[in-house]
Parts: C-alpha cells; sequence; structure tokens
C-alpha cells in the first residue's frame, strides 16, 4: 500500500494525462501503416500500465521483501514510481532501462515529483545494452518495454535469477510476446507460470 500523499497525488496527475494516449497512439499507428511500428511513433505517450496493475506489482514487491528490482520499459515513469515506492518500503532499489531519452528525461522529473529518486537509478538506450553485464542478482524483474525483446531480455538476465525470482510481463495478450510465453512454458522444469488479468500479464517464478 503506497503510504505517501505526495506519491498518490503524482500518480493521480500523471494516470490523469495519460488519458490523452489514444490521441497520440493513433498518430503513431498511422504512421506505422507502412512499415513496423518504431519506439519513436510513440514518443509523446505513455502506454502505462493501469493503477490496478501498479499496486498488484507494489503488494508483489512488498510481501515478497523484494529489494533487486529491474524494469525493462520505463516511459514516463508511472511503473516505476510504483516500484519504487515497494522498494522504499523494503530497502531495495529499481534499476529501469529506457530506450528514448527524452522519455528518461521526463520520467526522471516525475519520479523526483513523487520524492522517490533515491530508489531509482535510470539507464538509458536498449535494454539489451544497458543491462548487459548486470551482475546483482534479479529479485523482481518487470517486463514492459517493445514485446519482441521479452525473450532475448530474459534469456540474458536469466544467470541474474534466483530461487525467489518472480517476473512480471505485460502484454501477454500480444502476438509478439508469443516467444516468450511458448519459451517459459517450454521449460516447465525451471518455470511456473500463471496468467493473470484474464491473460493480459503472466507472473512466473522459478519451479521449486
Ligand atoms: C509500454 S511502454 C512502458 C510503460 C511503463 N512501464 C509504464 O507503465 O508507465 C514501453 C517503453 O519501452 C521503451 N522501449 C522500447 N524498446 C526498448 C528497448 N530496446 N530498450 C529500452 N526501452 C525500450 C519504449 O520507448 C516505451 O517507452
Amino acid at each position: 500500500m503506497i503510504k505517501s500523499n505526495l506519491v498518490e497525488e503524482t500518480l493521480q496527475i500523471l494516470h490523469d494525462d495519460a488519458k490523452n494516449d489514444y490521441i497520440k497512439i493513433a498518430k503513431g499507428m498511422a504512421k506505422s501503416i507502412l512499415r513496423p511500428i518504431k519506439p519513436t511513433d510513440f514518443e509523446n505517450a505513455y502506454l502505462p500500465i493501469s493503477k490496478a496493475q501498479g499496486e498488484h506489482l507494489h503488494n508483489l514487491i512488498v510481501q515478497n521483501d523484494f529489494q533487486n528490482v529491474v524494469e525493462f520499459g520505463t516511459s514516463f515513469g508511472i511503473s516505476t514510481i510504483y516500484l519504487a515506492d515497494a522498494v522504499s518500503q523494503t530497502g531495495g532499489k529499481v534499476i529501469t532501462t529506457e530506450l528514448l531519452e527524452s522519455k528518461a528525461k521526463i520520467a526522471n522529473k516525475n519520479i523526483a515529483q513523487a520524492g522517490l529518486q533515491d530508489f531509482v537509478e535510470i539507464r538509458i538506450g536498449d535494454a539489451m545494452k544497458t543491462l548487459k553485464n548486470e551482475n546483482a542478482k534479479i529479485d523482481f524483474l518487470f517486463l514492459d518495454g517493445w514485446k519482441d525483446l521479452y525473450l532475448p531480455l530474459f534469456r540474458m538476465l536469466e544467470t541474474n535469477f534466483h530461487k525467489g525470482t518472480l517476473i512480471y510481463a505485460d502484454n501477454m495478450n500480444m502476438a509478439d510476446t508469443l516467444q516468450y510465453y511458448n519459451y517459459v512454458q517450454g521449460n516447465s522444469n525451471t518455470y511456473t507460470s500463471k496468467l493473470i488479468g484474464g491473460g493480459k500479464a503472466m507472473l512466473t517464478s522459478l519451479a521449486a
């Protein structure tokens, strides 16, 4: 549970502003009619998780006393604020990564507005590079960047997982997540997973 009014107020402002996303998404989709979509097509859009998802992520971290949290896909920092508030209660830290510098700068400002800057490190650039050679263990991994990278990123970070690691992947109803889904489901000796939120997201833990 979020205990700070400042965090609650900041999230409310950002969720309200994100309601204008649909116009920006439509413009982004229009650009990509004749070619694959690019992250820059959505440079002005939050593309955020919902408040209910944010609260769920928060609860998972606090209830499991997770400290080392990694996020793929910062955008303007809505999800990062939920993660950061949670680790502020467990004594942990969030490493988050965003491809677009313009988005990372706004996220930085929003996270500071919520008073959570001491709990977040933002790495700017392609997650496959910014998280490469990461040797700290990961307690909680939140996948919410471009969907075709879920599997390569997950595989790159597998050596950082431990028995208690939990992986939350959003947008599992999007076609580009299929390879990730098949990999995790196909390795049932190593991973146990379940779809949640009517199939929108998937929670994965290391099999006992
Ligand atoms: C769905 S949005 C993230 C929303 C955010 N988690 C939230 O709930 O507020 C996905 C973000 O991933 C970023 N992204 C896409 N490809 C990336 C990559 N290769 N490395 C890092 N970030 C990437 C996009 O620029 C976009 O801002």
